[in-house]
């Protein structure tokens, strides 16, 4: 009997510069950057681009698709994990970058969606295998998590349907 009070700490990198990341790190970034040139983003005008890294250093990249009925439209992460995972099922997934840009090419701040966390949670239970993220934080800091997990606490996985 009786109610307990619980903490969640969850740990994360902040990153002051791009330059400080390791090369593939930097290279994944570039990738996402460049997705974001290839967003279908006519409601909103806010164009993200996510680039997931597979094991043996494959990249697969993509951008968030809109659409006039408006909840038929996808995020660029969901649209890069899809197509990541439908293109090669057997790989790990190792990391996902995350980012937008300003018109002015500025970085602007990006953290995954409720639902996109949803579908990652799902690809790292699913690998047995942590998935990095690496997201934009404010003043074009970068924010690298070490696995979904700390982005979704107490998500919903599918062993609890068992
Ligand atoms: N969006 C993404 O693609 N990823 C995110 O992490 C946040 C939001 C998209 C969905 C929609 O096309 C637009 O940004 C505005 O919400």
């Amino acid at each position: 009997m009786g109610t307990s009070k619980k903490n969640i700490k969850i740990e994360y990198n902040e990153i002051e510069s791009i330059d400080e990341l390791p090369e593939i790190d930097k290279h994944l970034l570039d990738s996402a950057l460049r997705a974001t040139e290839k967003a279908y983003a006519p409601y909103s005008a806010f164009k993200v681009g996510a680039a997931v890294l597979l094991e043996g250093g494959l990249i697969v990249s993509g951008s968030n698709q809109e659409n006039a009925a408006y909840p038929s439209g996808l995020c660029a992460e969901r649209v890069a994990v899809f197509a990541a995972s439908s293109e090669y099922p057997d790989r790990i997934i190792e990391k996902i970058a995350v980012v937008s840009k300003k018109n002015n090419g500025q970085l602007r701040s990006v953290t995954p969606c409720g639902s996109c966390r949803q579908v990652l949670f799902e690809y790292e239970h699913r690998q047995q295998q942590a998935i990095g993220v690496l997201m934009i934080g404010e003043n074009e800091t970068l924010l690298e998590f070490k696995n979904i997990d700390s982005l979704l606490p107490f998500g919903f996985n599918k062993d609890q349907m068992a």
